[in-house]
């Protein structure tokens, strides 16, 4: 069972949307059992998959402050065959208070999915922030995958979360975790986003997917309509770059790469 992270202190740079569409092209396109963890207050997760989840109760955030409630009565079945959700909501925001002075707090997301079985993949995709949640999500997970926004402060933010990641190893005692693939997203054909993006290639090498993922407004309309690229425009270029970030992301897990 792979334990893939979208993660990047960032905001806005298609964290969900790639966690969302790679999910459901790996259960929909791959015949893949899909297990989609939302991390985010935003809730944007289950948005994207037409499920509301203003005031749905229980959620991801019970899931982590109770012991009393089990993961099947959190999980709901999406629209796609083979791809459930732990939703989230605004109730996570109370996470860092409801499990103030617990000793565990940081691993309570791994606890709980521990002994997980029926699972090919499972999916997180975490908050724009390092707190808390994204702490849980890191030793919950074994891959990070870094989505990257090509603007000017890309390299910083990358170069950042690898030190994290670093840290995260060592002070938590998580040897598996490993940032695997950088995503170069929201690319246009400037000069400025291609030299960002060959300082990307330079600096991470073998790390940052062939693939890059370019403005396409049908990524953008489908969760507007609570829907996945491969529902609402599976012949458009987003839907094709999206698949083929899906396949770099299937050979990435193949031979174990070096630990950043
Ligand atoms: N390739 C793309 N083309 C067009 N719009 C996109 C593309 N990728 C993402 N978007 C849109 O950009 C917005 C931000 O994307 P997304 O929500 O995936 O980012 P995020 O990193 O998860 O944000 P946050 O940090 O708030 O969680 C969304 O409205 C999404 O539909
Ligand atoms: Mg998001």
């Amino acid at each position: 069972m792979r334990r893939i992270a979208f993660i990047n202190e960032k905001g806005g740079t298609a964290k969900t949307t790639l966690a969302v569409n790679l999910a459901a092209w790996l259960a929909r396109e791959k015949g893949r059992r899909v297990l989609l963890c939302d991390l985010d207050t935003q809730g944007h997760a289950g948005k994207s998959l037409g499920i509301d989840v203003r005031g749905l109760s229980p959620t991801i955030q019970d899931l982590l402050v109770d012991g009393q409630v089990t993961i099947t009565s959190v999980l709901r079945q999406t629209a796609i065959p083979g791809l459930h959700l732990l939703p989230a909501n605004k109730s996570l925001a109370e996470l860092p208070e409801r499990l103030a002075g617990a000793r565990d707090r940081a691993g309570r997301l791994a606890e709980r999915l521990r002994g997980l079985q029926g699972y090919d993949f499972v999916v997180f995709d975490a908050p724009p922030s390092m707190g808390l949640a994204t702490l849980n999500v890191m030793l919950a997970a074994e891959e990070v995958v870094v989505p990257v926004a090509l603007t000017y402060f890309a390299l910083d933010g990358c170069a950042e979360i690898l030190d994290t990641v670093r840290r995260v190893r060592e002070e938590h005692d998580h040897p598996v975790l490993r940032v695997s693939l950088v995503v170069p997203t929201f690319y246009r054909k400037t000069a400025l986003a291609d030299a960002i993006l060959e300082k990307l290639r330079e600096r991470f090498p073998g790390r940052v997917t062939s693939t890059v993922l370019g403005y396409n407004v049908r990524i953008d309309e489908a969760q507007s309509h609570g829907q996945t690229i491969w529902e609402y425009a599976p012949g458009s270029s987003g839907a094709q770059m999206l698949a083929a970030i899906g396949k770099e992301l299937v050979v990435s897990g193949a031979p174990a790469r070096a630990a950043s």
